[in-house]
């Protein structure tokens, strides 16, 4: 019988596509262990590059760290390190790191009787969440908290907050959320259950970090307070326009995105919660907030941060392990803690530019090498090109093309 696509080698899976041999060659090209790549993924054929490089100049809690990212956008990682030189030492502060999970009931019958037994059975709920993943109380965490929520529409959420200690704790949550939707089940055999499943708005795992600049670190030329009032409009308008909002997340996610995918963690889950907690108010707002106080530039930056240290692609991928090493880091809320500065450190430097110099100028001077590599210049072509492209007036593909081409005639 004929193999289905899921059951193929990757080698096999490669070949049932209509490809250039030069394109199979590229998809062949592997440093990832083949039994890692083909069994952490489905259909799997290749594995995906990024650059990884390390962000200087950070001291988070008084003590210094070099960050590592992956990212594929030129400059995010100069202006991290830019933004941490301005700023100094960050100070970074969690108070609680839980998961939240729920379990959702839909047309319902009573929601007080609901709201009632759940009320008066704690013990027995925490006994189930016990004897579903009894490893994490091993660990000193586990079920801690239960509480309801009715929705218009006849929708209840009963939500659970769980120590999962460094785990991202998806398996954990959903793992205890299914024993006790069970147990559920046999107390309330009229109610539907919609769903059990962990919430990515994770507001029990707040990370807030915090800077304070002289405002004459501001600018080169002397208009440091001039560059701090206008860094605090720019905080206070990425609270009014959603538009600008996203751009303003935007930059602070550059970063952020690149630790948590250097090491290992899901960037899915981060961004998700991120970005619903940039909206908790009702109107999706700019996250760093930036003001004035005398002749200082003080910054703050709060956002859900739930990455982990240990489990899923943290502890199998051996970039991420590096990663880790990197950052001698082995605690989920120190690695909270670090990321958290990133953001802020590269909002700092976005804004900073954005309102001094633009945005264009320190941008494209890194963009160039980019360009120079996307018209297909090779080893020294790659620093003329970017020269050449730095003295014209237009740095665009055509232009770049075209240097190129005259480049390779001389
Ligand atoms: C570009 O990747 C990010 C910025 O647009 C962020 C911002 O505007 O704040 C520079």
């Amino acid at each position: 019988m004929e193999k289905k696509f899921y059951q193929m080698t990757p080698e096999e899976r490669r070949q049932t596509l209509d490809l250039k041999e030069q394109t199979q060659e590229i998809l062949r090209q592997m440093t990832l262990d083949e039994d890692i790549a083909n069994n952490l993924i489905e259909n799997q054929i290749s594995e995906f590059e990024l650059p990884m490089g390390l962000a200087q100049n950070f001291v988070i809690n008084d003590k210094k760290y070099m960050i590592p990212f992956a990212t594929e956008e030129p400059s995010v990682i100069a202006a991290a390190s830019n933004g941490a030189k301005m700023a100094g030492n960050f100070t970074a502060k969690i108070t609680e790191r839980l998961m939240r999970g729920q379990i959702v009931f839909y047309d319902l019958q009573n929601a007080s009787k609901i709201a009632d037994k759940i009320s008066v059975s704690t013990d027995e709920i925490l006994s189930v969440a016990q004897t579903a993943y009894p490893s994490i109380v091993k660990r000193g965490g586990g079920l801690l908290d239960i509480s309801t929520r009715l929705f218009d529409e006849n929708f209840l959420s009963v939500d659970f907050k769980i120590d999962v200690r460094d785990a991202m704790g998806a398996n954990i949550v959903n793992s205890i959320l299914e024993s006790i939707a069970e147990r559920f089940r046999l107390w309330f055999p009229e109610e539907k259950i919609l769903f059990s499943i962990l919430s990515n708005f994770a507001t029990e795992s707040l990370v807030k970090v915090s800077c304070e600049i002289p405002v004459e670190k501001l600018s080169k030329t002397g208009n440091g307070a001039d560059v701090a009032d206008k860094i605090s409009a720019a905080s206070r308008f990425s609270k009014l326009d959603p538009y600008r909002a996203a751009t303003h997340n935007k930059g602070i996610m550059n970063g952020i995105n690149a630790v948590v995918l250097a090491t290992g963690n899901d960037t899915r889950a981060i961004a998700a919660g991120i970005h619903a907690f940039a909206s908790h108010d009702g109107k999706y707002r700019g996250l760093a907030t930036w003001w004035v106080s005398g002749d200082r530039l003080l910054g703050e930056l709060e956002l859900p941060l739930p990455v982990a240290t240990v489990g899923g692609g943290v502890k199998v991928l051996p970039k991420a392990q590096a990663a880790m090493e990197i950052l001698q880091i082995t605690e989920a809320q120190e690695l909270a803690k670090v990321i958290a500065a990133v953001g802020l450190a590269q909002n700092l430097a976005a804004l900073r530019a954005l309102v001094s110099e633009g945005i264009q100028q320190g941008h494209m001077s890194l963009q160039t090498r980019s360009l120079a590599l996307s018209v297909g210049a090779k080893g020294e072509e790659i620093a003329q090109l970017t020269q050449l492209l730095h003295q014209s007036k237009l740095m665009n593909q055509a232009t770049a093309e075209k240097l190129l081409t005259e480049l390779r005639n001389h």
